[in-house]
C-alpha cells in the first residue's frame, strides 16, 4: 500500500476534479469531514498534517480544511499546518483544533487545557459572514440566530488574530468562530462534520461550493468511464487476479475490472467455509453466471477448520484464518501464470486507517483481515480501482456497474467471517447452526416492514447478525428438557462503523425470529439480543 503522505489517488482520474486538501491532526472524526465534502460532489483527499509545502503546492487544492484533533495546541507545539497552507491564497476552514492552530499561526491567542470534551451546545451567530449567513437552527432570545452543535469543550481563542472578526459564541466560548472574510479564513470550535450538527452539511456545502467556488463535479455516472480507462492503462495487456469475497468491496472491484478488461480478469473465491448461509452459491451465480466473469471457486473448508481446531483466542483465530486465506490465494494465483497484477478492493477509509496508523494517529482494536503481504510474495502489482471511494460511492458505483441492489447494499461482512461471530474454539457442527440462525433473522428483518416509513428492518439497521455462544443452557420444549447452545442477536445503526447505537428493533420481531429459531434449528435452545452500543462494545463479538 502506498505511503498515506503521497499523494494517492491523483491518478488520471481525481487530477481532472478540482479538489479539497483535508490535512489530517488526529481527529476520529477526520473522515466524516471528507464525506460531507464528496457528498458536495468535489473531490477531496486526507493527509497528515506534517505533508511538506511542496506537496501542499503540488496538490493545487480548491480550498483547505484542517481537522480536528484529540491534542492540545499547548500539548503538542509541532502539530501546526505547513506554513504554504496560508501562502496559497485559498479558502481554509478550521474545524476545532483546526481553528486554533489557524489562531496561533495568524498571531492571536488561545488558551490551552489538557482535557477536551465533546458534547451538545448552542452556538449564537454574530455578524453576516459567508460561511454562517441565512444558516440557522433558531432565534435565540434577541433574535439572533442560532445552531445546534456537537462541540469541542477544552482549549479556547482567546484572542483573535489581526483581520478576524468573531462570527460565533456560546456562554462558556467566547470565540466559537471566527473570520476573516477578505482572505476567506474561517474558524469553528464545532464539528460541521458529525451529524449532531444538525446544518453541519450545509455550512460545510457553503465552504467549498460558495466560498471556495469548487466545481460540483464528482459523479458517480463520469466516474465509471474515467476509471474504466484508468485500469485499461494501467493494465495494459496484461492479466489481473483478484479475490472475491462476497462482499460488497471485492464484487464492485470486481464487476468494474471486468467493465474494463473482459476475460483478462480471474477471480479467486476462497470459501473458508465460514461464510454466511448459501453465499458461495450466490457469488458463483453472480458472477460466473450472470456477469459470466472468470472464477475459480475454492472451497478450503477442511484446510480451514483443520488449521483452527482447538484455538480460541479471538486475536490467534484472526491471525490464522488470515494466514490460511493468504496460503490458499496464493496456491490458486501462481496457477495462473499470466496474472501479473493483484486487484483488490481496497477503499478510502482502508487508505486513511492504514495513514493513520502509520502516523500514529488513530489506535488500533483488532487486527483486521487483510491479505497485505501477498503482493510481494507473488511478485505481483497491486490494482486498486476503489481506493479514492468511500463506501456509500461504492455501493453507489456498484448500482451503476449492474450488480442488483441487495447484494450491493448488503451488511458488511468481515473477512474472518463467521470465526469472529463465533466464541470460543470453532466446531464446523456449530457453524452450521450458526448460519442457518443468521439467515432466519435476515430473512425476517427483510421481511418486517417498519409502518412508520415503509422501510425494512435490514434496510434500516446498519448490521444485523447472530453470534454464537459456546455455552448450553437449560429449556423445555414439548413435554422434554432441552439442554442446548444459546445465540445473541446484534443489530446496529452507525453510519461510519467507528460509533455505533444498537437498533431498537420492535419486540414482535424480536420475539418471532427467536421462536423461528429456536424450532428450526435444533441445538439451539435460547436466542438472547444485545443491547451494547459501541463503545464500550465492539460491533463483532470478537
Ligand atoms: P468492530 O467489531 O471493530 O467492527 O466494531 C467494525 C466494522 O468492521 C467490520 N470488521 C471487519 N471487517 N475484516 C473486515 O473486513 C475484519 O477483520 C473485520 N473485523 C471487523 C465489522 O463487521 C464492522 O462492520
Amino acid at each position: 500500500m502506498a505511503s498515506p503522505s503521497t499523494p494517492t489517488g491523483s491518478g488520471p482520474s481525481s487530477a481532472a476534479h478540482e479538489r479539497v486538501l483535508i490535512l489530517d491532526f488526529g481527529s476520529q472524526v477526520t473522515q466524516l469531514i471528507a464525506r460531507r465534502v464528496r457528498e458536495a460532489h468535489v473531490y477531496c483527499e486526507i493527509h497528515p498534517n506534517d505533508v511538506s509545502d511542496d506537496f501542499v503546492r503540488g496538490f493545487a487544492p480548491k480550498a483547505i480544511i484542517l481537522s480536528g484533533s484529540h491534542a492540545s495546541t499547548y500539548e503538542d507545539q509541532d502539530l501546526r499546518a505547513p506554513a504554504a497552507v496560508w501562502q496559497l491564497g485559498v479558502p481554509v476552514l478550521g474545524i476545532c483544533y483546526g481553528m486554533f492552530t489557524m489562531a496561533v499561526q495568524q498571531g492571536g491567542q488561545v488558551e490551552a487545557s489538557a482535557k477536551r470534551e465533546f458534547g451538545y451546545a448552542e452556538v449564537e451567530v454574530h455578524g453576516r459572514t459567508r460561511l454562517l449567513d441565512g444558516i440557522a437552527d433558531f432565534a435565540g432570545p434577541g433574535g439572533a440566530p442560532m445552531l445546534k452543535v456537537w462541540m469541542s469543550h477544552g482549549d479556547k481563542v482567546t484572542a483573535l488574530p489581526p483581520g478576524f472578526a468573531l462570527m460565533a459564541s456560546t456562554p462558556s466560548c467566547p470565540i466559537a468562530g471566527m473570520a476573516d472574510e477578505a482572505r476567506g479564513y474561517y474558524g469553528v470550535q464545532f464539528h460541521p462534520e458529525v451529524t449532531h450538527t444538525v446544518l453541519g452539511r450545509q455550512v460545510i456545502e457553503r465552504f467549498v461550493l460558495g466560498i471556495a467556488g469548487a466545481r460540483a463535479d464528482w459523479v458517480m455516472r463520469d466516474h465509471i468511464e474515467e476509471a474504466v480507462a484508468l485500469i485499461r492503462e494501467q493494465v495494459g495487456d496484461d492479466e489481473v487476479v483478484l479475490g472475491l469475497s462476497g462482499g460488497v468491496d471485492s464484487s464492485v472491484a470486481a464487476a468494474l475490472i471486468h467493465r474494463a478488461i473482459g476475460d483478462r480478469l480471474t477471480c479467486v473465491f476462497v470459501d473458508h467455509g465460514l461464510l454466511r448461509l448459501d453465499e458461495g452459491r450466490m457469488v458463483m451465480e453472480m458472477f460466473a453466471g450472470r456477469l459470466l466473469a472468470k472464477v475459480v471457486h475454492v472451497d478450503a473448508s477442511a484446510q480451514f477448520f483443520a488449521a483452527l481446531a482447538g484455538v480460541s483466542d479471538p486475536e490467534a483465530k484472526r491471525k490464522i484464518i488470515g494466514r490460511e486465506f493468504v496460503d490458499v490465494f496464493q496456491r490458486e494465483a501462481r496457477k495462473l501464470g499470466r496474472a501479473r497484477w493483484l486487484a483488490q478492493g481496497t477503499i478510502y477509509p482502508d487508505v486513511v486507517e492504514s495513514g493513520g496508523a502509520k502516523t500514529k494517529k488513530a489506535t488500533s482494536i483488532k487486527s483486521h483481515h487483510n491479505v497485505g503481504g501477498l503482493p510481494e510474495t507473488l511478485g505481483l502489482r497491486l490494482l486498486e480501482p476503489l481506493r479514492d471511494l468511500f463506501k456509500d460511492e461504492v455501493r453507489e458505483l456498484g448500482v451503476a456497474l449492474g450488480l442488483p441492489r441487495e447484494m450491493v447494499h448488503r451488511h458488511p461482512f468481515p473477512g474472518p467471517g463467521l470465526g469472529v461471530r463465533m466464541l470460543g474454539e470453532i466446531v464446523p457442527a456449530h457453524v452450521k447452526l450458526l448460519q442457518r440462525a443468521d439467515a432466519i433473522f435476515i430473512d425476517e428483518l427483510r421481511a418486517t416492514v417498519d409502518p412508520a416509513d415503509g422501510r425494512n428492518w435490514y434496510d434500516k439497521t446498519s448490521q444485523a447478525f447472530a453470534v454464537f455462544l459456546p455455552v448450553k443452557s437449560v429449556g423445555v420444549m414439548g413435554d422434554g428438557r432441552t439442554y442446548d447452545h444459546v445465540v445473541a442477536l446484534r443489530a446496529v445503526l452507525t453510519s461510519d462503523f467507528m460509533t455505533a447505537d444498537v437498533a431498537e428493533l420492535p419486540y414482535a420481531l424480536l420475539k418471532k425470529v427467536a421462536g423461528r429459531i429456536i424450532n428450526e434449528v435444533k441445538g439451539i435452545n435460547r436466542v438472547t439480543f444485545d443491547v451494547t452500543s459501541k463503545p464500550p462494545g465492539t460491533i463483532e463479538w470478537e
